[in-house]
C-alpha cells in the first residue's frame, strides 16, 4: 500500500505512520515540520495544508492508494485537501470524533444518531458550545461531497489514549497514582469507561484501508468491558503507587466547583459519556486490547523518557493537590464518600 498521511507527527497520525511502516507500506507524511519529528521510515513532504500551492505540489507527488486526514477540524481545510488530493488517491480516510453527535454525551450514540449541524464550506466556529463537533461534521460532509461512498472511510473514536497522547488525560492519572495517598475517585467504581487505544484505532483504520472497507464507524471498546475502577487500579499497578481510593458521590461532586472532564480527567456525569455503540466496527474487525495494557504501556513509555508534543490542552488537566484534599475532607464530613479501598490490598 502507498499511503499518504496528512499530519503524522504528534499522536494518532504518528502511531498510524509507525503502524503502516511496520506493515511494510510505503508511507508519506505531509506537515509543516514545525512541531515534532515524524517516525523513522517515512517519506516527509513539508508544506502547509492551508496553502493551495502546497496542496497542489503534494498532489503532484502521488498517487497513493489511500490518504488519511488525521487531524482535520476546519471544514474548508478538509474540503480543500480532499479536493486537491482526489485525483491522486483511490481512497480517503478521515479521523472524526464522537463529538460529531448532537446527542453526545447526554445519551448513547450509534452511527445513525443525529449529528450536529455542520457546513462543509465553513471555516469559522459554529456556535460557542458545539464548535468542535460541528466542525467535525462539516469536515465529514466535505469528504462525502468529494468522494463516492465506496471511496471514503470515516472513523469516529471516543477518547483515544496510549503512548504519545498529548491531551494529558492518562498521564495525569498515572502521576496521581504514583503520588498515592488518599485519591479522590469520582463517582461510582463500576462506571463504564471505553477509551480506545491509539494502536487499536490505527490497526482498524489500516486494516479497513487494506481490505477496501468504506463507510462510517464508531471506534471504541465495548462499553461494559472496563470500569473507572479498572482505570485507577491499573494506574496504581503500573506506577507502583499505594493509595486509598475514596469514591465520591457523582451528584455531590457535580455540585462542587470541579470542572468535569478536565479537572478530574475522564470523569463526567452525563449518562451517554461512555455509551458509544461500536458494534459495526467490531463486526468489521476492530479488536481492542485491555485497558490495563494501554495504561501499562503508556507508563512504560513515559518512564522511558517518552514525551508527547507540547499542547495547550495538557495544562487544562488535573486538580491541584490542596483542592483535592479539601474536597475529600468535605465529602467525608458531608457523607458523600460512598466507598473506600486501599490498594494494593
Ligand atoms: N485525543 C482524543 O481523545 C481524540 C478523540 C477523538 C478524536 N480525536 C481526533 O484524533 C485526531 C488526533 O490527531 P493528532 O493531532 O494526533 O494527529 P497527528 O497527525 O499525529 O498530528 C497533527 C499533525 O498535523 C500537522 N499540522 C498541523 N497544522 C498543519 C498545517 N496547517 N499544515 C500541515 N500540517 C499541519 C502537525 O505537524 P506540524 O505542526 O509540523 O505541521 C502534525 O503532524 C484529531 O482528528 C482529533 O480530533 C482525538
Amino acid at each position: 500500500m502507498d499511503l499518504l498521511i496528512l499530519g503524522g507527527s504528534w499522536f494518532v497520525g504518528r502511531v498510524i505512520a509507525e503502524d503502516a511502516v511496520g506493515r511494510g507500506w510505503s508511507v508519506t507524511v505531509f506537515n509543516r515540520g514545525r512541531s515534532a519529528t515524524p517516525p523513522e521510515g517515512v517519506r516527509v513532504i513539508h508544506g502547509d495544508r492551508e496553502s493551495a500551492h502546497d496542496l497542489a505540489r503534494l498532489a503532484g507527488s502521488g498517487p497513493w492508494d489511500a490518504v488519511i486526514d488525521v487531524a482535520g477540524t476546519v471544514p474548508t481545510m478538509v474540503r480543500d485537501a480532499a479536493r486537491a488530493l482526489r485525483p491522486a488517491t483511490t481512497r480517503y480516510a478521515f479521523v472524526s470524533s464522537v463529538s460529531a453527535y448532537a446527542g453526545w454525551p447526554a445519551g448513547p450514540v450509534t452511527e445513525t444518531s443525529p449529528l450536529h449541524d455542520g457546513d462543509p464550506d465553513r471555516s469559522d466556529p459554529e456556535g460557542a458550545s458545539h464548535t468542535y463537533g460541528a466542525m467535525k461534521v462539516g469536515s465529514e460532509a466535505a469528504i462525502r461531497r468529494e468522494f463516492n461512498a465506496d471511496r471514503f472511510l470515516i472513523v469516529r473514536p471516543g477518547v483515544v489514549l496510549g503512548p504519545h497522547e498529548y491531551v494529558g488525560r492518562l498521564k495525569w492519572w498515572l502521576n496521581r497514582a504514583l503520588r498515592g495517598g488518599p485519591i479522590l475517585a469520582p463517582g461510582r467504581p463500576d462506571r463504564p469507561i471505553q477509551p480506545v487505544d491509539v494502536r487499536d484505532l490505527s490497526a482498524f483504520l489500516l486494516d479497513q484501508l487494506a481490505d477496501g472497507g468504506s463507510g462510517t464507524f464508531n471506534v471504541a471498546p465495548p462499553a461494559d468491558r472496563s470500569s473507572y475502577r479498572d482505570l485507577l487500579v491499573a494506574c496504581l499497578a503500573a506506577t507502583g503507587g499505594r493509595g486509598e481510593l475514596l469514591w465520591i458521590d457523582d451528584e455531590w461532586l457535580a455540585g462542587q466547583d470541579v470542572r468535569q472532564w478536565t479537572e478530574l480527567p475522564l470523569w463526567r456525569v452525563p449518562p451517554g459519556t461512555w455509551a458509544m455503540d461500536a458494534k459495526r466496527a467490531t463486526a468489521a474487525g476492530l479488536t481492542c486490547r485491555p485497558l490495563a495494557e494501554t495504561v501499562h504501556d503508556t507508563w512504560a513509555w513515559l518512564s522511558a523518557g517518552g514525551r508527547a508534543v507540547d499542547h495547550e490542552r495538557d495544562a487544562e488537566h488535573g486538580i491541584n493537590p490542596e483542592k483535592e484534599r479539601e474536597l475529600i475532607d468535605r465529602a467525608e464530613t458531608e457523607g458523600a464518600v460512598r466507598s473506600r479501598e486501599r490498594l494494593p490490598a
